[in-house]
């Protein structure tokens, strides 16, 4: 199962949500791709902010090598579901989707947790260190479902 995880700037909430996820399939031994990418290049090129580096070290999650990149058409070739943390990605996703195949694999993260409920993951980066703490308990149970979906065999 290959996942690609969209915010805005792709340096808080989906570098988190790909290291936590990462780190499961490997716990768990599923093959897969994981990765993540942002929607806006005022970071582009960038390491992960400091602040969600702090708190996946603290769950011993090593996000350092990651660097900010922009979505991409051909990542809808490359995955097979692309998780976006709230309505704005959503809707930035969708508008560039090519046809149904790639609209189907796009939705709200949180409703793998909480189907048809499209709530956020709401944005951290002007708030501070107990804002990333509240998005790493909110992304840690989330890709606990998507590692258990993987295990019932959905694609
Ligand atoms: P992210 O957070 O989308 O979770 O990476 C943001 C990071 C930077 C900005 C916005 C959101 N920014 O406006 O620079």
């Amino acid at each position: 199962m290959n996942v690609l995880f969209v915010c805005t700037g792709n340096i808080c909430r989906s570098p988190l949500a790909e290291g936590i996820l990462r780190e499961k399939f490997r716990r768990d031994k599923i093959s897969g791709m994981v990765d993540s990418c942002g929607f806006e290049s005022f970071h582009a090129g960038d390491s992960p902010d400091s602040r969600a580096q702090t708190v996946a070290r603290k769950h011993g999650i090593d996000i350092s090598a990651h660097h900010s990149r922009l979505f991409n058409v051909a990542d809808f070739d490359l995955f097979d579901h692309i998780y976006v943390m709230d309505s704005s990605h959503y809707h930035s996703v969708m508008r560039v989707a090519r046809n149904e195949a790639d609209r189907e694999k796009v939705d709200y993260l949180m409703n793998v947790q909480y189907p048809g409920t499209n709530s956020p993951v709401r944005d951290p980066w002007y708030d501070n260190l107990a804002a990333f703490e509240r998005v790493y308990d909110q992304l840690d149970p989330v890709c606990e479902a998507i590692v258990a979906a993987a295990k019932r065999g959905k694609p």
